[in-house]
């Protein structure tokens, strides 16, 4: 159990926040099915990136890790050799969804396996879809995992989506990748195209047109790269909104991932009347700059559907956004939050009522009615296992009067093992 402490003096400072999760988990990846050195700079070194490099390690490829720098080396998709035992994905459903689509035009099974989160969590949205590709992945009957993966040689298709879900998307990119002609992805929406983008890197012929039709040209030949993985805004986001809701605050985040598929949280702020302002960094990769934020008070806001995929890890932290403006908000069209590490609805919804703030679940969303200060009717808040819930609680109390405590504050180690060192710091108690 932690203890967390209001920040009654405000959050000063600068802070560079860890690399980014989806992009880190991607250059394992592509560094794994191409051929030579890999070199990961600013590398995430939790514990969802660290399941997808023990994964492949198994898989015969030989990875090196010095704190944040990683080298793979690669020797292309058919060097990937059967593992000895299942994989174990731990807690990460993008290791395991990009993963059904690797193995898929493997020459051999591959079991996979997750903990009790995981385990719980839709998989037919992956094994669905990769049939069309001539994938065969065997899941529990409750379309869950174990799964196995029973590889084939894969044909070409053309895939309407019905999830926007840039896992299920990548997934469906890595079986285009194998197969014997060219493929189609159109996506139900735009949503994170860090896979599109570093592809495009390593040497792939894949092209975006119309904003979500994805053309794969198949058997590329994949060459190593140097990727220097951005600040990930969906960490950065905490503090973003930490130094919003906290008074006497000022923060700059450093080097934070601007890719536009990912700053919906940025638009969010913005349009609530967020004192924020950015200065863009230039960069050969993905678009990168520095974020600084004050304390401002808020407006209420609508979230809809079309927004979604650009703030889904986010909308923990505009529901608590929400609970501080001044008015009531609504966010709908975000059913994909049932079913995350939790169903975070129900447990957004649970840890505001904690803090004493008027919140209506919907089946799709939540309604919330902002207060400037909340009467706390129950001190002992809980992450429930999810890293992002841990991490919206820790920033909530904050702004609480009185101490709260936090339990399972260890899940917080999926995507931000030193969270609360960089929190103390920006609250000047280190
Ligand atoms: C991710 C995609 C999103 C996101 C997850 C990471 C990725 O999931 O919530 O944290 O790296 O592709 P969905 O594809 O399920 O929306």
């Amino acid at each position: 159990m932690k203890t967390l402490l209001p920040a009654k003096n405000g959050l000063h400072g600068t802070l560079m926040v860890p690399g980014d999760k989806s992009i880190s988990h991607r250059a394992i990846m592509l560094g794994a099915i191409s051929h030579g050195e890999t070199m990961i700079h600013h590398f995430l070194n939790g514990e969802d990136c660290r399941s997808t490099m023990q994964a492949f390690r198994e898989l015969g490829v030989v990875i090196e890790q010095a704190d944040n720098d990683v080298l793979v080396h690669g020797h292309g998709f058919n060097h990937l050799r059967p593992a000895a035992k299942p994989l174990n994905m731990g807690n990460s459903g993008t290791t395991t969804r990009l993963m059904m689509g690797i193995l898929a035009g493997t020459p051999f099974a591959t079991t996979l396996v997750g903990d009790s989160s995981l385990q719980r969590r839709p998989m037919e949205r992956v094994s669905q879809p990769l049939k069309a590709f001539g994938g065969e992945i065997e899941l529990a009957s409750s379309g869950t995992l174990p799964a196995k993966v029973i590889g084939h040689p894969l044909h070409h298709a053309e895939y309407h989506m019905t999830v926007a879900s840039a896992q299920v998307k990548s997934a469906l990119i890595f079986a285009a990748l194998q197969a014997d002609g060219k493929s189609t992805i159109i996506e139900k929406l735009p949503t994170r195209n860090h896979t599109e983008i570093m592809l495009q890197q390593f040497g792939a012929e894949i092209t975006t047109s119309n904003e979500r039709i994805i053309s794969v040209t198949p058997q590329p030949h994949l060459t190593g790269q140097v990727v220097e993985v951005p600040g990930d805004i969906s960490s950065a986001a905490f503090f973003l909104v930490a130094g919003t809701i906290v008074p006497n605050s000022e923060l700059t985040l450093q080097r934070v991932n601007l890719n536009p598929t990912r700053t919906g949280i940025i638009q969010v702020l913005q349009k609530m009347g967020a004192k924020l302002s950015i200065e863009e960094l230039p960069t050969k990769g993905e678009p990168l700059g520095n974020i600084t934020v004050k304390s401002s008070e808020l407006q209420p806001i609508n979230v809809g559907a079309a927004m979604i995929p650009s703030l889904i890890d986010e909308l923990p932290l505009v529901a608590l956004l929400a609970a501080c403006a001044n008015g009531q908000s609504k966010i709908t069209g975000a059913e994909e939050l049932r079913v995350k590490e939790t169903d975070r609805i129900k447990t957004v919804v649970e840890e505001l009522r904690k803090l004493g703030v008027h919140v209506e679940e919907l089946p799709d969303g939540m309604i919330i009615d902002g207060q400037a200060t909340w009467q706390v009717c129950n001190s002992q808040l809980a992450s429930h296992g999810d890293h992002r819930i841990g991490m919206m609680d820790a920033v909530a109390a904050l702004k609480a009067s009185d101490e709260l405590t936090l339990t399972d504050e260890k899940a917080i180690n999926i995507s931000y093992p030193d969270f609360f060192t960089d929190l103390e710091t920006l609250a000047g108690r280190n």
